[in-house]
């Protein structure tokens, strides 16, 4: 079992676009995948179809204890959503517990071990107990940077973060850079993908995920690219970045 945050402090890089596809794209791959919406703004829940937010989800697994199969919900056949629930802000919040506030997740994953081939953590915007949630709980992190100048100071920032957390546990965390919302035709792109390529030998997916109309529409209907454009190059692109991870295909 590989269990993956996709992480980024920015806003906005497709972090969301990234787990609900790529997870897609893993199940039609032949794995069993598990997606688990880390996100008070239960984004990935919509993006899902879930347009009636389940009032308990991984909040209440990890706040009361609840066990995962009480409020997982499964939506495709081998796609297993653990819904964000309405309490998931509270963890941000948590003031008592010291570092075990920020093995929660970690914790819930190894007492129910879920049978997955894969698991992956939509985390916030933001770098406080939710995402440090899933960088304790995670063996990997994959990180969207998009191809904006900005894009690249939130990396910085966020590979702090991850040393900070890191420091915690008894291993490494591999890390994968997914370059999102890619741009082919211009020049600002292309230099974001080579200082990346620079700065994370052996990290970057051979496959940037572009910027496409039909990515973003996909949320609004609740549906994945697979399920919405089956065809186009935007789910191309999310299979051949699903094969990227499974042979560690990277620059
Ligand atoms: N490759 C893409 N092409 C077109 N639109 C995209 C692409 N990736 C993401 N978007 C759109 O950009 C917006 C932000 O994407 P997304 O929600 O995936 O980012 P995020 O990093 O999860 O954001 P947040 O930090 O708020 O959770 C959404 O409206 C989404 O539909
Ligand atoms: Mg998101």
């Amino acid at each position: 079992m590989r269990i993956i945050a996709v992480i980024n402090q920015k806003g906005g890089v497709g972090k969301t676009t990234i787990t609900a596809n790529l997870g897609h794209a893993l199940q039609i791959a032949g794995h069993r995948v598990m997606l688990i919406d880390m996100d008070p703004q239960a984004q990935l829940t919509t993006s899902l179809g879930i347009f009636r937010l389940p009032t308990k989800g991984i909040d209440t697994v990890l706040l009361d204890q609840m066990p995962l199969e009480a409020v997982e919900i499964h939506t495709r056949e081998n796609i297993v959503l653990v819904p964000a629930g309405s309490k998931l802000m509270e963890i941000e919040h948590l003031n008592d517990g010291g570092v075990d506030r920020a093995t929660l997740l970690d914790g819930a994953l190894q007492q129910e071990n879920p049978e997955q081939d894969f698991i992956l953590l939509d985390c916030p915007p933001a770098s406080g107990l939710l995402s440090a949630n899933a960088i304790m709980a995670a063996d990997e992190v994959l990180i969207p940077v998009s191809g904006d100048y900005l894009s690249l100071n939130g990396v910085a920032h966020l590979l702090t973060t991850l040393k900070k957390f890191e420091a915690l546990r008894s291993t490494t965390l591999h890390r994968w850079v997914v370059m999102s919302r890619f741009h082919l035709r211009r020049r600002l792109s292309k230099e974001v993908k080579s200082k990346l390529i620079n700065h994370f030998p052996n990290k970057v997916l051979m496959t940037e995920i572009k910027e496409a109309a039909a990515l973003a529409e996909c949320p609004a209907v609740g549906r994945t690219i697979f399920e919405f454009r089956r065809t186009s190059s935007s789910a191309q692109g999310f299979m051949q970045l699903a094969q990227d991870l499974i042979e560690r295909r990277t620059y």
